[in-house]
């Protein structure tokens, strides 16, 4: 019998869904439980992609396995993020032989969901904005929170935003799916109460924060240069300007892409898996390995540190992680691991490993400082992270 049929299979796949999320680091809270039993994730995501290992991707259909006790229903219900779309190809146009390349839309890993909703505080009647609208999972848990009339879900991507739509009215929600670059908001529904979005960015849009009441709550993915994850959590001001901290939660969500009918800011960091290139006319030792950056709590902390136009790329040879950043006027600093180290190639301008191995010495100094005690704020003087060390000491980087 195909679960389809079997209402009782769905449930208790759905209770199984959410006895995962429970047991893990995320307090769950009632509503967003019962958000996550009552909207079925299989109706977002009938097709989505398996890695077969590097950037290949194959596509994986419901019906090619049949029943509830099936390897796609768990996959479905097991709590991982879910691929649906691969350099702009869409599991459902994929050729059966699959593709390569980079995922640019996926169903959120549902643990990482309900930590983002449950910080969102999404009370009945919030007029709620999502950008990153993907397979519509997200929206439709926001429509049972919220109200389907609060909530705006915007993806910069026709066949997204359409397929979203019917899946969303297939589960009978109908909240407003609109297409448009999620740079600049959507000021159609505007003000908002609560903003989310499910793809990062390395600041804030300002566009977000004048788009939302005062008092509303944005929970935004940060990622910059180095690839270094956190979620903001924010809170607009009387004053216009928006204030909180970083999440606990580590979280390396897809960047935000720069919309091809908008002008491409040329020097804008750059998804971290473009390939290396080569350098080095200069080489020296480091005592610091490249692959510090693996600590996503570090690398956030590093990217601080370093002009927000450099871009990384990174590569694994012969086991041994290399990281390649470069700078908008030429300059490139290749970083080998090594037994000891690092060796470290430079050619053009500055080293830029420098201001990484600082940063490292001070992380140290301030004994590693955990995610969640860095602060944020956004103004008109820009958008800074601060740390208040247990020496009184306090420290300020712009984002
Ligand atoms: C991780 S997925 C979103 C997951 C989604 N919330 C869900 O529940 O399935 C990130 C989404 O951001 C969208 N995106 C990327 N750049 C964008 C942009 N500039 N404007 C709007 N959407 C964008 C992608 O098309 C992708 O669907």
């Amino acid at each position: 019998m195909s679960v389809l049929d079997d209402d009782r299979a769905l449930i208790a796949a759905r209770v199984r869904l959410v006895e995962r999320i429970a047991a893990g680091d995320v307090v769950l809270s009632s509503r967003i439980a019962e958000s996550f039993l009552n909207v079925p994730r299989h109706v977002f995501t009938p097709v989505f992609y398996r890695r077969e290992g590097g950037d290949r991707f194959t596509p994986w259909r419901a019906d090619d396995t049949g029943n509830a006790g099936g390897a796609w229903w768990d996959a479905v219900y097991s709590g991982e993020s879910l691929i649906t779309e691969v350099d702009g190809v869409h599991a459902e146009h994929a050729p059966s032989e699959g593709v390569s390349g980079v995922p640019t839309s996926s169903s959120t890993a549902p643990d990482l969901m309900a930590d983002m909703l449950d910080a969102l505080d999404p009370v009945p009647g919030a007029r709620t904005l999502e950008i990153g609208t993907g397979s519509g999972y997200n929206a439709a848990l926001l429509c049972r929170l919220v109200g389907a009339d609060h909530v705006t879900t915007l993806d910069h991507t026709p066949h997204l935003v359409d397929t979203a739509r019917e899946r969303l009215e297939i589960a009978s929600f109908a909240p407003d799916v609109v297409l448009g670059d999620g740079t600049t908001g959507w000021a159609g529904n505007a003000p908002y109460d609560r903003l989310i979005a499910t793809a990062s960015v390395p600041r804030i849009p300002t566009a977000w924060i004048e788009q939302c009441a005062p008092g509303a709550v944005l929970v935004v993915p940060l990622k910059g240069t180095l690839a270094g994850g956190s979620i903001a959590w924010l809170k607009k001001l009387p004053d216009g300007t928006a204030a909180g901290r970083l999440m606990h939660t580590p979280a390396a969500f897809m960047p935000l892409l720069p919309d091809t009918d908008h002008d491409v800011d040329e020097g804008a960091p750059r998804p971290a898996h473009w390939e290396p290139g080569h350098a080095g006319d200069q080489t020296r030792t480091s005592l610091l390995t490249p692959r510090v950056l693996d600590d996503w709590t570090f690398s956030f902390f590093a990217q601080l540190h370093l002009d927000p136009h450099t871009t990384r790329t990174f590569t694994r040879t012969d086991g041994r992680h290399i990281t390649t950043l470069r700078t908008p006027d030429g300059g490139v600093t290749t970083v080998t691991e090594t037994h000891s180290g690092a060796e470290v190639a430079r050619s053009g301008g500055r080293d830029l490993w420098t201001p990484i191995e600082r940063a490292h010495r001070l992380w140290l100094e301030l004994n590693r400082p955990r995610r969640e005690w860095f602060t944020l704020d956004a103004g008109p003087t820009g958008q800074h992270v601060r740390l208040a060390a247990p020496d009184g000491h306090a420290y300020t980087w712009t984002l």
